[in-house]
């Protein structure tokens, strides 16, 4: 159609490398400020219909990977051919019907908007912790019901997930899919959002809303469909497939509440005292909405490393962060990236432990904005 054939294709290594202009370096006085990332293009270029699935995985809440940060260095970047196939995805109708759809990859004035981007990607995040590792419950229906906690919701598989559009949760894709199967609920999957309970026939009581003055209960809403990128589905084979793990929900209904829009995820050492934000309701408190931040350790392409303290429950959480927003001349918070889970590391023989998100790279991010807006115009500026 005419849209793609304007667009000129992009060699795989141009495409890994238009992450991210690098404003804030020239700047001494400097907020943290999101920096204007040109993202590629993914268009869906055909669907198929496949058999209904079983939907007999359990879900499980914590995905492990033998592989660290220094493990994933080593593999090699993908071709474009590799790229292509893990951004194809899956969808899954709430009837259980499920298609196949396969991408293609392009890129809008490809010479001018990715030179000068190539120095990237040497240093790494320091090592050091700057934050308060702990965790804080919420409480309050100031808090609870207002932005940005309002915006995480409640998976019925028990994960956790993020209103990104007035219909859309972003959510782990280990949540839904095993990776060889959806996961039992998959198909009749809800999501909760926290809204105040209703006093039972004490209208106007003054007692009881002063004693009970918070009791919250879940608002549960059907998913109409739910993608999930290939990348994830064929990852089980190698330890790769992390990097791969969200899946975007699309609700039956639109809800009123606020949401957060999702972003590029800068590097490490951008972000405000280099540390990332997150809230989910992990499974070792129940019905609590628990919210955290702490540095980035390590990262690569793909990931996140963290020592953020975390239960299974928080997987699928939003990672967001609070810069300046040029453009619009105030703060703005953005989802940079997805809580996937705990994992350990083999480091030469050492045992080590990491929390990993997956970052939304320009890639991923045209991707996800493509099953938000339905076109790839709105999706030019990350
Ligand atoms: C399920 O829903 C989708 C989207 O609404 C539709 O295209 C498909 O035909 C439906 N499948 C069945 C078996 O009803
Ligand atoms: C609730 O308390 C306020 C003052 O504390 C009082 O003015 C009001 O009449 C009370 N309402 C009811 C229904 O008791």
């Amino acid at each position: 159609n005419r849209s793609t054939s304007n667009m000129a294709f992009l060699p795989v290594f141009l495409i890994l490398l238009c992450t991210v202009k690098e404003v804030m370096l020239y700047n001494t006085f400097w907020k943290p400020t999101w920096p204007t990332a040109r993202v590629p293009v993914v268009l869906p270029q055909a669907t198929e219909y496949l058999n209904k699935p079983q939907f007999n995985a359990e879900a499980k809440l914590e995905v492990t990977s033998p592989c660290g940060p220094e493990c994933h260095r080593q593999f090699s970047l993908p071709t474009y051919e590799q790229l292509k196939e893990y951004l194809s995805y899956e969808t899954l109708y709430y009837n259980g019907s499920l298609t196949a759809t396969k991408v293609g990859i392009y890129s809008l004035n490809a010479g001018e908007q990715y030179r000068s981007q190539v120095a990237r990607g040497k240093s790494r995040a320091k090592r050091q912790i700057y934050g308060y590792d702990s965790r804080f419950s919420i409480f309050g229906k100031g808090f609870l019901l207002n932005y940005p906690f309002s915006t995480s919701v409640k998976l019925s598989t028990g994960c956790t997930g993020t209103l990104v559009s007035a219909k859309h949760i972003l959510t782990a894709a280990h949540c839904v899919h095993d990776g060889k199967n959806y996961v039992k609920g998959a198909q009749k999957l809800k999501v909760g959002f926290l809204k105040p309970k209703q006093k039972d026939n004490e209208k106007g009581s003054n007692q009881t809303s002063t004693l009970h003055p918070e009791k919250m209960k879940f608002q549960w809403m059907r998913v109409k469909r739910t993608h999930v990128p290939k990348g994830w589905i064929k990852g089980n084979a190698n330890d790769i497939g992390m990097d791969y793990d969200y899946a975007l929900l699309e609700l039956k209904k639109p809800h009123k509440r606020r949401y957060m829009k999702i972003g590029v995820s800068p590097a490490a050492r951008q972000l405000p005292g280099g540390r990332i934000h997150f809230s989910g309701y992990d499974n070792d408190r129940p019905g609590n909405l628990v919210y955290r931040f702490c540095a980035v350790k390590e990262e690569t392409y793909d990931l996140l490393y963290q020592h953020c303290d975390a239960q299974p429950g928080a997987s699928g959480s939003g990672v967001y962060v609070r810069m300046w927003k040029r453009e619009n001349r105030r703060w703005e918070r953005k989802i940079i990236g997805i809580f996937s889970g705990h994992q350990w590391v083999d480091n030469s023989g050492i045992p080590q432990d990491f929390n990993v998100a997956v970052r939304i790279t320009p890639l991923k991010y045209a991707q996800i904005c493509y099953w938000i807006k339905g076109n790839y115009i709105d999706c030019r500026d990350g």
